[in-house]
């Protein structure tokens, strides 16, 4: 069975159609850039193009990089503001012409819904914890195997700032900090994490996720076991469609 997954992020805005019993694309991804502003009208014509690119008209599966209920999309950190109280499955489902139906959720839970049943959380019980570093950082809680949507654990206060701007990719790159600098922070954000939350294990997706050598023996004061993303870059792409089937 396929389903089509849409990733919205940032800088582009990517889509395939997905084999949901592979739990990978059933073809190779087709990509444009976000426009700037990146307002909802803008980016939901580009979902049109994603979609119509591969002539796809059944169910979609959208995310968005902020918190998503009911379809509506509530917080937008790195995107523009006016996307804040969209109905935003309603507005692509009447964008691509009103016979497909849309889900959208949160990016870091369609990351970790995918993990959880084809990569690095597969058959893992407990308490697991996604973090998806990137622009922001983003964060999916999973109990048992079931998702706890929306947890926006990117915004914990660490030091007295939003600990997304200290620990993300984007502020290590911002700060030109080393790997050992940042991985001190990133260190001090897990420790909090994990004082709150006590995952039996950490899931570290986002592009750096292709790089774990570079920092993950560097983190330090952390119980848990951590491990990087195993399906990385197509994570969003097929937890949207998973998600679109339910
Ligand atoms: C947003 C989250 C998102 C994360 C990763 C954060 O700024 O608030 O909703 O999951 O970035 O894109």
């Amino acid at each position: 069975m396929q389903i089509f997954g849409v990733d919205i992020g940032g800088s582009g805005i990517k889509g395939a159609p997905v084999d949901l019993e592979r739990g990978d694309l059933a073809q190779e991804r087709h990509k444009v850039l976000t426009p700037q502003p990146a307002t909802p009208d803008g980016v939901a014509g580009c979902v049109v193009e994603v979609v119509r690119h591969f002539g796809w008209d059944g169910p979609v599966g959208v995310t968005f990089p902020g918190v998503v209920t009911g379809g509506v999309t509530r917080t937008a950190a790195n995107m523009d503001k006016a996307w804040i109280g969209v109905d935003t499955a309603k507005l692509l489902a009447r964008e691509l012409g009103g016979q497909q139906p849309v889900t959208v959720l949160n990016d870091a839970d369609a990351a970790g819904v995918a993990e959880m049943t084809h990569g690095a959380g597969r058959g893992r019980g407990g308490t697991v914890l996604l973090l998806t570093l990137g622009t922001g950082i983003g964060s999916a809680l999973f109990t048992d195997g079931r998702l706890v949507p929306n947890t926006e654990l990117g915004h914990l206060e660490l030091k007295g700032h939003d600990a997304e701007t200290r620990a993300s990719v984007k502020a290590k790159e911002d700060g030109e900090l080393t790997w050992e600098r940042w991985a001190h922070r990133l260190s001090k954000y897990m420790q909090h994490v994990e004082m709150l939350f006590s995952p039996d294990l950490f899931i570290i997706g986002g592009g750096v996720s292709r790089k774990p050598e570079k920092f993950l023996p560097l983190i330090e004061g952390v119980r848990a076991e951590i491990v990087p993303a195993a399906l990385q870059n197509n994570a969003g792409i097929v937890g949207a469609a998973m998600a679109a089937k339910r």
